[in-house]
């Protein structure tokens, strides 16, 4: 406004109606694409022009009713119009760590994360093939979970490389990460209270390779429900469920990326032994059906039940790697859990 009129009026500059009419436009566009936005700017600041001159008392109203016309008739804007463009992932051939070991989605080298003078994760270095699942344990704060931030992007390593699917993902954003078919649970679990269960789990079907909609994503959605054990709670707001249904219902939303690698948090944690049992049973079902799995996990019984291999770290760094039968009784693993005097 200021170059227009060469000063600033605040009650133009913070009028509400200013910042509705942005609104407008870009909903007209396409709220999610720049080009949309620019697509809607042209047309409306003309109409808008034409309005405030022929109809300056009610040009508040006709702006109500044009946001309402294009929130039904365009929800997802012009741009919403033209077919999606196919999302662009690497081919698996095209990734050259990933070629040195055939197999292996994931090759973390060199991981380097700290927070001010403490680091949480020091030059840990693993990899995991195809279809393995993995645990990732060790005493409180050796930084499994800061671990599966890094991978999954939530937070940016230091030094150090994490190849997965020819992307390193140390320089990758969280939902491109998502996109590439890596889901994640959270050790606190992170649900959106206000909407129903169903309603968390749908964001999970657009960022699959082919994303899913409407009807077909909410009875896809009802079945990770049902799956995971909510199938009667779908229509509850997520606040209602107890802290171990959200977890389920975290679950239900990791999967319905249809992952190629699942992070699971300390998913077990809190459950009573039947839905132990059940829970076990659920996560090597999800081995079966061929999703590589990294789980962190206190529960011992879960550990050696369930993983091929476990990486144990303490303070940071990788201390132990192997079979959970022969890892557990190292030496350094045990002192690591007990502390040294009690080892
Ligand atoms: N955002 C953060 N800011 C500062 N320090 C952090 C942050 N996240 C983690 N830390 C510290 O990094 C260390 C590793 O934390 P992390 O949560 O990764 O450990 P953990 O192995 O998952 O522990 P737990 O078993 O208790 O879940 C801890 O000392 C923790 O206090
Ligand atoms: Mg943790």
């Amino acid at each position: 406004m200021a170059p227009r009129w060469t000063y600033i009026d605040p009650a133009i500059a913070f009028s509400p109606m200013l910042s509705f009419e942005v609104v407008i436009m870009a909903l007209l566009g396409g709220a999610g694409s720049l080009f949309g936005a620019l697509l809607g700017a042209v047309p409306l600041v003309l109409l808008f022009e034409v309005l405030t001159a022929n109809f300056p008392t009610h040009f508040s109203i006709l702006l109500g009713v044009v946001f309402v016309l294009i929130v039904y008739v365009l929800p997802r804007g012009v741009i919403g119009l033209f077919p999606a463009r196919p999302r662009e992932v690497p081919p698996v051939a095209a990734a050259p760590a990933n070629a040195k070991h055939d197999g292996a989605p994931l090759e973390v080298a060199g991981l380097r994360k700290a927070f001010g003078g403490l680091v949480a994760v020091d030059d840990l270095s693993f990899s995991v093939k195809r279809g393995e699942l993995i645990g990732l344990i060790g005493p409180n704060g050796s930084g499994k979970t800061t671990v599966m931030n890094l991978i999954s992007g939530a937070l940016s390593a230091d030094a150090g490389s994490i190849q997965f699917k020819g992307r390193d993902l140390a320089r990758t954003p969280a939902f491109r990460i998502a996109r590439l078919g890596l889901a994640r649970t959270f050790q606190l679990v992170r649900v959106l209270g206000s909407m129903t269960v169903i309603d968390n789990v749908m964001p999970g079907f657009a960022f699959r390779a082919a994303p899913l909609t409407g009807a077909k994503a909410e009875a896809a959605a009802m079945a990770l429900l049902a799956r995971v054990g909510l199938g009667d709670k779908a229509a509850l707001p997520a606040t209602q469920l107890t802290y171990i249904d959200q977890k389920r219902l975290e679950l239900a939303r990791a999967l319905a990326l249809d992952p190629d690698l699942l992070l699971l948090d300390e998913w077990l944690a809190g459950l009573n032994p039947t839905e132990l049992a059940q829970g076990i049973a659920l996560i090597r079902a999800l081995r079966e059906s061929g999703i590589t799995i990294i789980m962190v996990e206190l529960v011992m019984d879960a550990i050696r039940s369930l993983c091929d291999r476990c990486i144990v770290m303490n303070v940071g760094r990788k201390i132990a790697e192997g079979p959970p039968a022969r890892v557990l009784a190292e030496k350094e693993v045990v002192r690591a859990y007990l502390g040294g005097a009690d080892a």
